[in-house]
This record gives C-alpha cells, structure tokens and sequence, in this order.
C-alpha cells in the first residue's frame, strides 16, 4: 500500500494543501472547486481526483486521462489582485511543476501560454479560470493535469504522437503521491513569494521553449503567425509579424511552424 496515496492535507503547507480533498471520481475537479469556493473554501484549498468523467482541458477541449495514472487537481487562489494578474497564478503552477519533475529526471519546457512539453510532447496542461469581482480578482481556479504513469497504449491513436508522460520518460511508474506533495509544495512556496511582490514571468520566460520560433497561433478562429518575440509582464506573447508589426497575443493555441521569408 502506498502511503501517500490517497492523498492527505499537507499540515506544514502555509496555504497550498492544507486543505485538501479527495475524491476517487468526479466530474471535474474544477467544478468542485468552485462550488467550494463559492461556499467560502480557505485559500489555498486543492480538490485531487482519481478520475474525472468530464474532466476539462482549455477552450472547448475535453481532458481525458485514464483512471489511476495521472494526477488531477485543482488549487484555489483567493487573492485580491487586477485581473491581469491572473495569468501569474498558471505562471508560478507551471514552474511549481517543471521543478518537480526535474528533481526525477524530466526536463520540461514551457510552450505558451499554459502547456508543459519535453520535446514536442504536451506532459501537463493548466487551466485557469477566474471569478471577477469588479476588476479585481475574487478567486481563481487552477487546475493541472499531470501525465504520470500514463502508458502510450493508453492513448488514442491521433494523441500519440503529441503527448507523453513521466512514465514514458523515465520508462517507469512513479509514486503519484510523492509527486503531488513536491508539486503542492513548490506551489505553496512560490504562492507565498508572490504574495510577497515576486513576479514569476522571468523565470516563465527562461523555461519558454516557443521564444524565437516562427508560430502561429490560433486565437478565437483567426490564425496570426510571426516570431514569438518576447512576453509582456503579464504573459502575453509579442508576435513579430512578416510584415515588421508587432502584435500582443492574450491566449490562443500555439503550433510551431517554419514561416516563408
Ligand atoms: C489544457 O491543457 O487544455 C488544460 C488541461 C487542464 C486539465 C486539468 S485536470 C484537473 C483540472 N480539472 C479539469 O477538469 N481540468 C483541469
């Protein structure tokens, strides 16, 4: 039996983890989560399931993961801040991650705005999803979907190619458990920095692998291509278009192409 599975509170965590439940299946542990926090859950409060049987991806994607391999979860930010600080929520997540799997031997990018890869293959992909009061920020959602001991046999046909997981990395299981209390403590770690001031985005920027590529990026149904040039202090991407403008990308779905000169 594995001790660290099902998971527990973390009681030494300042707000990441100390309240956690658990649930063997579910929905969506995003769904869960804002009813909780609708009901006045505390900061910092995570929802972890085993199985979601509607789980969520970006957009209109679903998020699909087979029981038993993955971990899936949902972490609340309760932090009064502008809206434009959301996007430093999925920052600080998204490096909470990669330094996790880097202390078990997977090195991880990040492709904007929200993906982890190693290579060209998606390893965890974060959504989030805020709740405005005014302009500010009431809470955020963040929810992450973590490829573990996921097998390619597992995967349809047309995801084989673009997704891969520790397991396919290391080329052998992992202890879940473990990995969601170093996952949930690095957050609450960088949480707490940023509470103190720290902005995530120059060390996000270092990790970003889609930095000097030719993209083109899918927002809403337009497709804008150039140079991904830079990001902005809130995560947004500064696209060098062929024709010498510069345009600011929000969010959308990023591929890597070869552009024509
Ligand atoms: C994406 O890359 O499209 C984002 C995927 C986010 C998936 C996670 S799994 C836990 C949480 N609950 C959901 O329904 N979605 C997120």
């Amino acid at each position: 039996m594995n001790p660290l599975w099902p998971p527990a509170p973390l009681e030494s965590s300042t707000a990441v983890g100390r309240w956690l439940y658990y649930k063997e299946e579910t929905g969506s542990t995003q769904a869960d989560l804002r009813e909780l926090a609708l009901r006045g859950a505390k900061d910092g409060t995570v929802v972890v399931a085993d199985y979601q049987n509607a789980g969520r991806g970006r957009g209109s994607n679903k998020w699909l993961a087979p029981k038993g391999c993955c971990l899936l979860f949902s972490w609340l930010a309760r932090f009064p801040a502008p809206m434009s600080f959301a996007s430093r929520f999925t920052m600080l997540s998204a490096l909470a991650v990669a330094d996790a799997l880097g202390a078990i031997g997977v090195e991880a990018g990040i492709k904007w705005p929200n993906d982890l890869t190693v290579g060209d293959r998606k390893i965890c992909g974060i959504l989030t999803e805020t709740v405005a009061d005014g302009d500010k920020v009431d809470f955020a959602l963040i929810g992450i979907g973590l490829n573990v001991n996921l097998v390619e046999e597992d995967l349809p046909n047309e995801l084989r190619r673009m997704a891969t997981s520790v397991a396919m990395e290391i080329g052998g299981e992992s202890d879940r458990g473990a990995l969601l209390v170093e996952v949930l403590g690095n957050i609450d770690e960088r949480y707490a920095a940023l509470k103190s001031g720290w902005n995530p985005v120059q060390e996000w920027k270092r990790r970003m692998m889609t930095l000097g590529e030719a993209v083109c990026v899918n927002v809403g149904g337009d497709r804008i291509c150039g140079t991904a040039e830079d990001v902005g202090e809130h995560g947004e991407l500064v696209l060098r278009k062929p024709d010498g403008d510069s345009v600011e990308v929000w969010s959308g779905l990023v591929e890597v192409v070869r552009l024509r000169a």
